[in-house]
């Protein structure tokens, strides 16, 4: 199974900076990036063009979305369909960031139904979970968890190839704060999310990537994706700096 070493990088970036950002990552790990390693960079729509042409050719390489909206076409002002993100470029998509969850109102439903339609047409999804310092507080980590996986994966069609299906926990309070998880709370949650995985999908369950979330960095890194479980990570703030995301994406 590769690693899955994964940039999101939100509401940042025009093209011109999303460019130089994307070149200076490629020229610093071209050559140097592990057969076992794959790396990803989920951009903002207005730059994934721009993103998705800077990567191209680099094996290894791949353009995500941060979202999509679950319909072919139609009157749905504002959003954006598995098509349009396949014509730019885009392999993969987020669903469910918990910014989109907590911020713009998206209901575990709604995120498992952009799971099965990216799935269904084309994408490889990655379905983000986690809980919030109030859930965790109540010791209701795992309750969550299993119910965003549950209704996030509701739809999957049942043929799916399982390098296509990632599952990113990012506990909430880790998320932006400087905070990393702990080592026991991390390989904890992650060998939750694999047990639930084996429920679901008795047979796919253990090539099903999960990717650890929040406050990772270079000096982090290389302890995290050494736990079990953990099968690579999903960077907001030191993805948006070329050099510190190669410093990641080889550690
Ligand atoms: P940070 O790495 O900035 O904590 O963000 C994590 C995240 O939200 C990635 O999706």
């Amino acid at each position: 199974m590769k690693k899955l070493m994964a940039a999101n990088w939100k509401m940042y970036k025009t093209r011109a900076e999303a460019k130089a950002t994307a070149e200076e990552l490629v020229s610093r790990i071209k050559g140097k990036l592990p057969e076992d390693r794959e790396v990803v960079i989920a951009a903002p729509y207005t730059a994934l063009a721009t993103v998705g042409a800077v990567l191209e050719g680099n094996a290894g390489c791949s353009l995500s979305a941060e979202n999509l909206y679950p319909a072919e076409q139609g009157a749905f002002t504002g959003e954006i369909s598995p098509a349009m993100l396949k014509d730019v470029g885009c392999t993969y998509a987020l669903a469910g960031h918990s910014e989109r969850r907590s911020i713009i109102g998206e209901t575990d439903e709604l995120v498992g139904e952009k799971v099965a339609f990216g799935l269904a047409n084309g994408l490889s999804m990655i379905l983000c979970i986690g809980e919030t310092i109030d859930e965790r507080k109540a010791g209701e980590v795992q309750k969550v968890i299993d119910r965003q996986l549950e209704a996030g994966l509701k739809d999957v069609p049942a043929d799916f190839v399982p390098e296509t299906v990632v599952v990113a926990y990012e506990p909430v309070w880790a998320i932006g704060t400087g905070e990393v998880a702990g080592e026991d709370e991390i390989v904890e949650a992650h060998g939750f999310v694999r047990k639930k995985l084996e429920n679901i999908f008795p047979e796919k369950a253990s090539e099903i990537r999960i990717l650890y979330g929040g406050s990772v960095k270079p000096g982090n890194c290389a302890q995290i994706i050494a736990l079990d479980n953990v099968d690579g990570v999903l960077v907001g703030g030191a993805s948006l700096e070329g050099e510190s995301f190669s410093q990641i994406a080889l550690a």
